[in-house]
């Protein structure tokens, strides 16, 4: 009699002879971004270059093709906690990219968490990510809102600032990125006379506000805003014409190439701090660069070099684990691991909250045959946020 163990040996053989061989099993990427609302523009960027890193880094590892699926988070917390749930219930992807508004992530963090799924943060930049609300689950290729506005204010106290007003959207980036400019500004001896907290959705009018700037005569105004808020902030700064008495200098994505031509005169002279900027002499930034104007026809932005990074990160990741996803925790593993030479210089994860370490670089616009753009000031160098309360 033959045994079990002999029939079911046959049986394997004799359906690997009659079966095609099977193709390995698509790896999902689930892009979680802005595609409308006043972070519509920059959803797009990340997409964009995004999907030129797959071009660039390979689109397939192991016979795993990479495949996108796209859902918008509209920049509301609600609409992006239930497209989270979707993607990762209904369409199991492998990996998730995205948000853009701190909000959203806010929303959505317990869910991938406690859901054990990979994410690439490709911007948001909440501070509770990095800190007491971290997770294994997260790294971020992006900044952290502390990160880029923290340093500003012992910079601007060193230019001569003493006194200052502050401005930014009602949300939580808007509050963080205010909060940190303040604590750092104080520190070092300054004041803050004045803050506004406008709405972030369909404020079109920032005239209201700037009147109460122009009469508390602050020495600067320090903001955040970005997107479609930034475009209509720095036009309504430009119409009101203060900007020889009281200078507009703010996080950078204020005049992100993205969307500077669009601004006007404004956007001259604005001082702003930033994680990138487009003139970055080094190969992999030429190499972002050429191929983002093969393909689009004009360079790459802070928000592009997010998503083509994060999607570096992905492929060079799933490499490391041979295209074998099924141990999750050892491909959040490989991904943490992460580290290359690209276009902001070395790439690196901090161990403890998985939070990129990189430089950040105070600009100055300057207009040179008729055209404005950022000429860079000061490099601080290598910065990382503590990683307040997390043990991840
Ligand atoms: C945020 O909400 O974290 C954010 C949005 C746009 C640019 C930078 C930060």
């Amino acid at each position: 009699m033959r045994s079990i163990k002999s029939i079911a040996i046959a049986t394997a053989l004799c359906a690997s002879v009659a079966a095609p061989a099977q193709a390995a099993e698509d790896f999902k990427v689930g892009l979680i971004l802005p595609f409308s609302g006043v972070y519509g523009g920059l959803g797009g960027e990340i997409a964009r270059a995004f999907e030129l890193g797959l071009e660039v880094f390979g689109g397939e590892v192991n016979g795993r093709k990479i495949v996108l699926v796209k859902e918008d988070t509209e920049g509301k917390p609600n609409t992006g906690l239930a497209k989270t749930k979707k993607l990762i219930h209904s369409d199991k992807v492998d990996v998730l990219v995205g948000p853009v508004s701190s909000g959203v992530l806010a929303a959505m963090r317990d869910t991938v968490h406690n859901s054990q799924t990979p994410f690439v943060i490709a911007n948001a930049g909440h501070d509770g990510i990095s800190g007491s609300k971290c997770s294994p689950w997260f790294v971020r290729t992006s900044f952290s809102n502390r990160q880029i506005v923290r340093p500003m204010g012992q910079w601007m106290y060193d230019q001569g600032h003493r006194n200052i007003y502050l401005m930014a959207p009602d949300y939580a980036a808007g509050h963080q990125m205010m909060g940190h400019f303040k604590a750092g500004f104080e520190a070092a001896g300054g004041k803050i006379i004045g803050e506004e907290y406008p709405p972030l959705q369909g404020t079109k009018d920032y005239a209201p506000y700037l009147a109460k700037v122009k009469a508390a005569k602050p020495d600067a105004l320090f903001v955040f805003f970005a997107g479609g808020a930034a475009i209509q902030f720095v036009k309504s700064f430009g119409d009101f014409n203060i900007g020889k008495d009281i200078p507009l200098t703010g996080a950078g994505w204020l005049t992100s190439p993205l969307y500077i031509k669009k601004q006007g005169e404004g956007a001259n002279n604005i001082i702003g701090s930033a994680n990138y900027v487009t003139t970055i002499d080094n190969a992999a930034n030429k190499q972002f660069h050429a191929a983002f104007k093969a393909k689009h026809d004009r360079g790459g932005s802070e928000f592009g070099v997010q998503g083509y990074d994060s999607a570096r990160v992905i492929v060079e990741a799933l490499q490391a684990v041979n295209g074998n996803t099924s141990d999750k925790a050892a491909f959040m593993d490989a991904i943490r691991n992460v580290s290359f030479d690209g276009p902001r210089g070395k790439l690196r994860f901090d161990p403890i909250n998985g939070n990129i370490i990189q430089h950040i670089y105070v600009y100055k616009n300057v207009k040179k045959e008729g055209v404005i753009g950022p000429e860079v000031y000061d490099i601080i160098k290598d910065v990382k946020v503590p990683s307040d309360g997390c043990n991840s």
